[in-house]
């Protein structure tokens, strides 16, 4: 079997991060989400890895995951010249994929457990494709589908505005090479994308069977900024532990399953876990509450940050309690030391502020 991860798209809906990052590299416990997604794909031993890539951020993906041997495994990139759908991106992996089954995974998705065990089923066993599914409280933003019984799909229905069950499509499909037939069979929906739920429908218009798996942990989708809050808690609390390897000054207190990078100097603050500070950073007179991770390099004095991901070589200085926030790279945000109530900006495009 081969493994697919999607990493091109636009990621319209985490800029201004997504104008200079891929959203798969974003960090989540100072880790990129991909790298957790690749993690997964390796543990199930599939060692032939194709990572779609857009033009924007391809490079980018690229110099982060390089040749994969880092996780065992071997990466070809594949690039898709536009963010033409889940189906148009398989499509553009045809020659990568040939004939063989494979594993596809939306490189911004993270499942607990992983998929280890959904893998060595499928390879056991003749279906046209497995799809995992979520039992999710508000399925209308979703794929949803409709089982017979526990296991059979019958129909997929891309974001219903009066669902027919609650289970939607979490990012993570195993497909015989039947699907591109299928794919070749459907057209573009109204959003100009070759959608991969018409595919599988298609499929089963076909008379393939397609069937479904109902993940019982979690699963985290980080398209939108509190999104990526909800991953970074989650995996936090998962896998959180604690390792100080930077210097703690004697009237700091750690509490709790933090991890201080190399080189990171932590004076007069309190951290308290689950929280992961990178390699680098100056902490001084700080409270950094639990659910938070600060990037490499990153300087924060006299500030509380709570339930925040703050990327590398920013600097936060003197600005009282932030919480709920994501903060890019090399940001500096600083009270203006002239005794004035205003606020004063510099603030990039597609910029998203509550002061
Ligand atoms: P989405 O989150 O559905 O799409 P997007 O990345 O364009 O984001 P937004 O809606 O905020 O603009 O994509 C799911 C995953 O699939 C994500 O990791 C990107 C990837 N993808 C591709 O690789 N190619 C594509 O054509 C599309 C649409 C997505």
């Amino acid at each position: 079997m081969k493994a697919l991860v999607l990493s091109g798209g636009k990621g319209t809906r985490l800029r201004p991060l997504t104008h200079t990052t891929a959203k798969q590299l974003l960090p989540v416990a100072n880790k990129p989400i991909l790298f957790f997604v690749l993690e997964q794909v390796a543990a199930t031993g599939i060692e032939d890895v194709g990572i779609v890539i857009s033009p924007e951020t391809g490079e980018s993906v690229k110099a982060a995951v390089g040749d994969g041997s880092r996780w065992g495994i071997r990466v070809t990139y594949i690039l898709q010249d536009r963010p033409g759908g889940l189906a148009h991106a398989v499509q553009t992996a045809r020659d990568f994929l040939r004939d063989s089954a494979f594993l596809m995974f939306l490189g911004d998705n993270l499942i607990q457990g992983g998929v280890a065990d959904l893998v060595s089923e499928f390879a056991s066993d003749s279906r046209e494709a497995v799809i995992l599914l979520k039992e999710v409280p508000d399925p209308r933003q979703f794929g949803v589908a409709v089982l017979d019984g526990d296991r059979r799909v019958v129909r997929l229905i891309e974001k219903p505005k009066d669902p027919p069950s609650n289970l939607a499509l979490v990012g993570v499909y195993l497909f015989s090479p039947v699907v591109h037939h299928a794919i070749s069979r459907i057209k573009p929906s109204w959003r100009g994308e070759l959608e991969i739920t018409d595919a599988v429908q298609e499929l089963m218009n076909m008379g393939g069977r397609v069937e479904a798996r109902v993940l019982q942990g979690w699963w985290l989708d980080t398209g939108k900024k509190d999104d990526i809050l909800e991953a970074n808690r989650v995996v936090l609390d998962e896998y959180a532990r604690r390792a100080v390897e930077g210097e703690v000054d004697s009237s700091s207190q750690i509490s709790g399953r933090v991890q201080i990078g190399k080189g990171a100097r932590i004076v007069r603050s309190t951290i308290r876990g689950p929280a992961v500070i990178g390699e680098c950073c100056v902490i001084e007179g700080c409270f950094v509450g639990p659910f938070t991770a600060v990037g490499d390099r990153t300087r924060l004095s006299n500030v509380s940050l709570e339930h925040s991901v703050v990327l590398e070589d920013s600097e936060l200085c003197d600005v009282g309690r932030i919480e709920d926030s994501l903060v890019g790279r090399n940001v500096r945000i600083r009270k203006a030391g002239d005794g004035r109530q205003s606020i004063r900006l510099f603030v990039g495009d597609d910029a998203e502020l509550s002061v």
